[in-house]
C-alpha cells in the first residue's frame, strides 16, 4: 500500500506540471481527492490492513492528502495571477480609449472671431468683469434715466460697482490710456439678470473700436462685410438698418440673410429674412469729450456682437441655455 501511496503522489506531481489552468487543477482534484478519486478509493482499503499498520499508513496517506490539496491551491493562486498580468493577457481586447476633452463650441467661435479682426490688424485687449457705474454707463453716454441701467438688467454689488453689462466699457478704457491710432477688439464675459431660449446671465461678447483721424462709416462697412463673409461664408448678404445707441451716432445694426429661408420668410427670422447679429456706428462725439481726446479730425467706428449669437446662427442652435448646461451629447457634437 505505501508503494501505491507513492504512485500517487508522483502521477499527481506529473500531471499537476501539465495543468494549464483553473479546469485543470479542478479535474485534478477530482481525479485524486474526489469521492472516486484514486486517494479516496484506496484510503478506503485501509480495512484490509494488519491493525498494527493502520496508524503508519493512515499518517502517510493524510500526508499525501494535504500535500495534493495544498499544491492544488497554490497552483490555483498562480494562476489566477497570471491572467491578470501577462500570461492570462488576451491580446484581442479592444484597449480603453482615453477621453478627450475639447474646446468649448463658444471660444472655438470666439478664437475663429479674434483671428480673423488680428488678421486684419485689430490687437486684442481686455478691461474688467467687475465695472464701475462711469466706465459701463456714464461715459458711454448712458444718462442716469437710460433704460440699459434698470436694476433688473444690471448685477449690481453697489450703487457703483456691478458686473459690466457689455464690452463697450474696454472702449472708454482703451481710449484714455492708449495713443492714437487705436484698432482694438475687446473679447469677453458681460452679465446680464436675464434668462429664456435667448439670453442667459452671463455671455461673450466682442467689442471693436478703431479711432484714427479720417476713419468713415465705409471703413465700417468693409470691416464687417468682412467678419460676416469669413464667419458665415462669402455668399451670405448683409445689411445695415438705422438704430440707435447712446454712444455712436450715426448707429446701426448688422442683419444677415435668414439661413433657414434664404432671405423669403420664416419663423426663424420674425417673415423679415433677417437676422440681426450686432451693433455698430460711428463713435459718438460725447464719448470723446469723457475720455479727453480734442482733435477734431480724430473719427472712428465701434460695433459690439454677441458671440452665443453668431455660434447659435452659425450652427443652427436654438436655444441659448444648451451652451451653458454641460450636457456633453451637445458639446462633444462641435468637438
Ligand atoms: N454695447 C451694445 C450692447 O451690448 C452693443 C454695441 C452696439 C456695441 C453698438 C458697440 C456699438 O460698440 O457701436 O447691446
Amino acid at each position: 500500500m505505501e508503494s501505491q501511496l507513492d504512485a500517487i503522489r508522483r502521477s499527481f506531481d506529473q500531471e499537476l506540471g501539465q495543468a494549464r489552468n483553473t479546469e485543470h487543477l479542478e479535474k485534478l482534484r477530482i481525479k485524486y481527492l474526489g469521492r472516486k478519486g484514486r486517494l479516496t478509493s484506496l484510503l478506503r482499503q485501509m480495512g484490509k490492513l494488519e491493525p498494527r499498520e493502520r496508524p503508519r499508513i493512515g499518517k502517510i496517506s493524510n500526508e499525501l492528502k494535504v500535500y495534493i490539496d495544498s499544491r492544488l491551491q497554490a497552483a490555483g493562486a498562480i494562476l489566477s495571477e497570471d491572467k491578470k498580468t501577462s500570461a492570462g493577457l488576451d491580446v484581442t481586447l479592444p484597449g480603453r480609449a482615453f477621453r478627450r476633452g475639447s474646446i468649448h463650441i463658444i471660444n472655438q467661435v470666439l478664437a475663429e472671431i479674434e483671428d480673423m479682426f488680428v488678421d486684419l490688424g485689430f490687437s486684442v485687449v481686455n478691461g474688467p468683469e467687475v465695472e464701475d457705474d462711469y466706465h459701463n454707463f456714464e461715459a458711454l453716454n448712458i444718462p442716469p434715466y437710460h433704460p440699459a441701467r434698470d436694476m433688473q438688467a444690471t448685477f449690481y454689488f453697489s450703487e457703483s460697482t456691478l458686473l459690466r453689462t457689455h464690452t463697450s466699457p474696454v472702449q472708454i478704457r482703451i481710449m484714455e490710456n492708449s495713443q492714437l491710432p487705436i484698432r482694438v477688439i475687446a473679447p469677453g464675459k458681460v452679465y446680464r439678470s436675464d434668462s429664456d431660449v435667448s439670453h442667459t446671465p452671463m455671455f461673450h461678447q466682442v467689442e471693436g473700436l478703431w479711432v484714427e483721424s479720417g476713419i468713415n462709416f465705409s471703413h465700417l462697412k468693409g470691416v464687417l462685410e468682412a467678419f460676416v463673409h469669413t464667419i458665415f461664408g462669402p455668399d451670405v448678404p448683409l445689411r445695415f438698418r438705422p438704430s440707435y445707441f447712446p454712444f455712436t451716432e450715426p448707429s446701426a445694426e448688422v442683419d444677415i440673410g435668414c439661413f433657414i429661408c434664404g432671405g423669403k420668410g420664416c419663423r426663424v427670422c420674425g417673415n423679415t429674412g433677417w437676422l440681426e447679429i450686432l451693433g455698430c456706428g460711428m463713435v459718438d462725439p460725447a464719448v470723446y469729450e469723457y475720455v479727453g481726446i480734442k482733435d477734431e479730425s480724430v473719427t472712428g467706428f465701434a460695433f459690439g456682437l454677441g458671440v452665443e449669437r453668431v455660434a447659435m446662427l452659425k450652427y443652427a442652435v436654438d436655444d441659448i441655455r444648451l451652451f451653458f448646461d454641460n450636457d456633453l451629447r451637445f458639446l462633444k457634437q462641435f468637438s
